[in-house]
């Protein structure tokens, strides 16, 4: 995950993300199908979309990367940088959404199998479009904005954010998108 490039950086947890994501809309038609909810995966996914997905990986766009592109002159409002946040605040909304539906799934409630896979399917359709904008849209855009010095300050924002996770922590959510991928079968 160290490399000299930010944008290499982001590249490669979006493969990791990817693999989760690959995961979802698998998840979604088991249950369609009238499988039974796998209450621990669904939750270990919602911890890895909030600690990876959002806390580290998103932390590192919206803090970091996209405030230094405003300050070169990159509007922060609309396309890309405004829309990018906006699937963020998305992302985010339908990962509380997929917990809320499976601690009402828990509790009993009937309808909130079909939230769940509602939640699911949202997700599945919001990350695949999400990173592939910011793969060929904003990162080419990022290495022609920044020069070298501001890429490679950046690199060592984004390693710091990396040490405030723990590598461990980083290695034992990188491990959980592998194992989701091979038990549902979307490795890539
Ligand atoms: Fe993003
Ligand atoms: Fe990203």
């Amino acid at each position: 995950m160290v490399t000299d490039s930010p944008t290499e950086m982001l590249e490669a947890e979006h493969r990791v993300i990817a693999k989760v994501i690959g995961a979802v809309p698998v998840l979604a038609d088991q249950l369609d199908a009238g499988q039974a909810v796998d209450v621990g995966l669904l939750r270990d996914i919602v911890e890895f979309m909030r600690a990876f997905a959002d806390q580290c990986h998103h932390g590192k766009e919206e803090l970091l990367l996209f405030p230094l592109l405003g300050k070169k002159g990159v509007p922060l409002q609309g396309c890309p940088v405004g829309a990018l946040t906006a699937e963020h605040a998305r992302g985010r909304a339908l990962v509380k959404e997929l917990v809320d539906a499976v601690d009402a799934h828990q509790e009993g409630e009937p309808s909130a199998k079909e939230t769940v896979i509602g939640a699911l399917r949202g997700i599945a359709a919001l990350y695949p479009n999400h990173i592939w904008k910011e793969d060929y849209l904003l990162f080419p855009m990022t290495n022609k904005v920044l020069n070298v010095e501001e890429l490679q300050l950046l690199s060592g924002e984004f390693q710091k954010v990396d040490e405030r996770i723990g590598l461990s922590q980083y290695q034992r959510l990188e491990a959980f998108a592998e194992h989701v991928a091979e038990i549902t079968l979307t490795n890539v």
